[in-house]
């Protein structure tokens, strides 16, 4: 700041101009260029709490989302894994000790609270994967209602990176309301063939994009303008409502894929829009 002859004070413009004869916008840019310090500080530090702390805050928010959820479970969609599950049960493991002991190795890829627990077979061997780390509280209490199934802790990483599970080395392999929300379908797929023993199972349930756009035409519609502009995406862990797995599946490499698009039915009016589903079972 310097004071003019005139005994004006000169804020950071140039000699001899005073505010008054700075054009439109020229006190906040004369204001921006004295404080470039301070905003760049301020600038800094938003985007470090934003980079490192947004994800967090959503990812604590999905999980507790996903459990108050899970406390109002829906009989017509359990009916619906009843049926899907049922052949779990005739399973035989690759591994001859726990074909003694009739027991299978089943890993969960992306587990969040444990939704699918009641399904399983006595004795199963359960892993879990899932990159949120806030699911973790749930899965550990809900696992202390199963205490006839062998769960492990969840192991914190994405379907596209188990490079941990050996190859060959699981009976079964069961995804839930995942796809939705990966980054890379082909990439998972991939690693279910590679750890699952030869004539190993795949199972799946997952909502998709409306396939019958002409008889729900405002259903698909919504579903593009809630995830294209990011509305759902973001509020719900990067779950897209206009995707559909079938045809990845179709050409992974299974010796046989078993699929059907059906409608699941949801009493929650909201959750209506992700009726449409894709279930079924898949053998490497
Ligand atoms: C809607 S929840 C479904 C949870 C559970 N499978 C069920 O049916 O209730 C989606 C889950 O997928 C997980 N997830 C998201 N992206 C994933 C990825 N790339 N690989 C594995 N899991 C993922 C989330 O953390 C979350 O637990």
């Amino acid at each position: 700041m310097e004071e003019t002859a005139a005994g004006e004070v000169n804020a950071g413009h140039l000699p001899g101009t005073t505010t008054a004869d700075l054009p439109p916008g020229g006190c906040l840019i004369a204001w921006l260029c004295e404080n470039a310090l301070v905003l760049g500080a301020i600038i800094l530090v938003v985007s470090f709490v934003v980079k490192f702390k947004l994800k967090d805050w959503r990812q604590r928010w999905f999980a507790a989302f996903c459990d108050s959820m899970s406390k109002h479970v829906d009989a017509k969609r359990e009916l619906m894994k009843k049926d899907l599950f049922a052949s779990l049960h005739s399973v035989q493991s690759y591994d001859p000790e726990l074909r003694k002991a009739n027991a299978i190795k089943l890993l969960e890829i992306g587990v969040g609270t444990g939704m699918n627990f009641a399904h399983y077979p006595e004795g199963t061997r359960l892993t879990v994967i899932d990159p949120n780390p806030h699911f973790q509280q749930y899965y550990n209490e809900n696992r202390k209602k199963f205490p006839n199934i062998h769960s492990e802790d969840i192991i914190l990483t994405t379907g596209e990176n188990m490079d941990m599970i050996p190859d060959n080395s699981i009976d079964v392999v069961v995804v839930t309301l995942v796809f939705c929300s990966v980054e890379d379908t082909v990439k998972i797929l991939r690693n279910i063939l590679r750890i699952l023993a030869p004539g190993g199972k795949f199972y799946f349930y997952e909502h998709i994009k409306e396939f019958n756009p002409s008889k729900h035409p405002i259903r698909r519609f919504l579903q593009i303008l809630l995830t294209k502009t990011r509305i759902w995406p973001f509020l719900l862990d990067e779950c897209c409502l206009d995707r559909d797995m079938l045809h990845a599946l179709e050409k992974a490499g299974f010796s046989k894929v078993e699929a059907e698009r059906f409608y699941v039915e949801i009493d929650h009016f909201v959750f209506q829009i992700i009726e449409p589903s894709l279930k079924g079972v898949a053998v490497k």
